[in-house]
């Protein structure tokens, strides 16, 4: 009887010890052929650990003529990547490999595509100065916003 009160109250410690630890929340964007997100702002909660991110593109045109990806970097880095990111390629998801300036990225879509990643914000800053946007050649001037940490 005892041993078994001491299993339950183990496994119950460390159900809410995993909770504790991550909490991951989900956002979604979507772009479309007229070379915009719908969205200028995100906004994450500071407590969220990770977030899952979900780019659609709801447009028709191919990858290789209006693809759009999301990126994510401090905002003093943006044009840096986007410039160094240029030369890099569809198959590079335009951006350099292993540009440690991106803190997230999601592959390139084209028309009637989506795809998600999970990554970590337990290191974004409160307050600070993050941006999303478009690699693909050209697309930042119309395509980036705000990424904030509440
Ligand atoms: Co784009």
């Amino acid at each position: 009887m005892k041993t078994g009160i001491k299993i339950l109250t183990t496994l119950f410690a460390l159900g809410l010890g995993s909770q504790v630890a991550a909490k991951t929340c989900e956002m979604s964007i979507d772009s479309t052929d007229q070379m915009q997100y719908d969205k200028k702002e995100m906004s994450v909660a500071a407590d969220c650990t990770e977030v899952k991110l979900t780019l659609t593109h709801s447009g028709k045109l191919a990858k290789n003529v209006m693809g759009h990806n999301w990126v994510l970097s401090m905002t003093d880095n943006m044009q840096g990547i986007v410039q160094d990111g240029m030369n890099a390629g569809l198959d590079n998801q335009y951006l350099k490999p292993g540009d440690d300036r991106v803190i997230a990225f999601t592959d390139v879509v084209g028309g009637g595509e989506s795809t998600s990643i999970t990554f970590d914000v337990s290191k974004l800053e409160k307050g600070g100065d993050y941006s999303f946007f478009c690699s693909f050649p050209g697309h930042y001037a119309l395509m980036k916003g705000k990424f904030i940490v509440n």
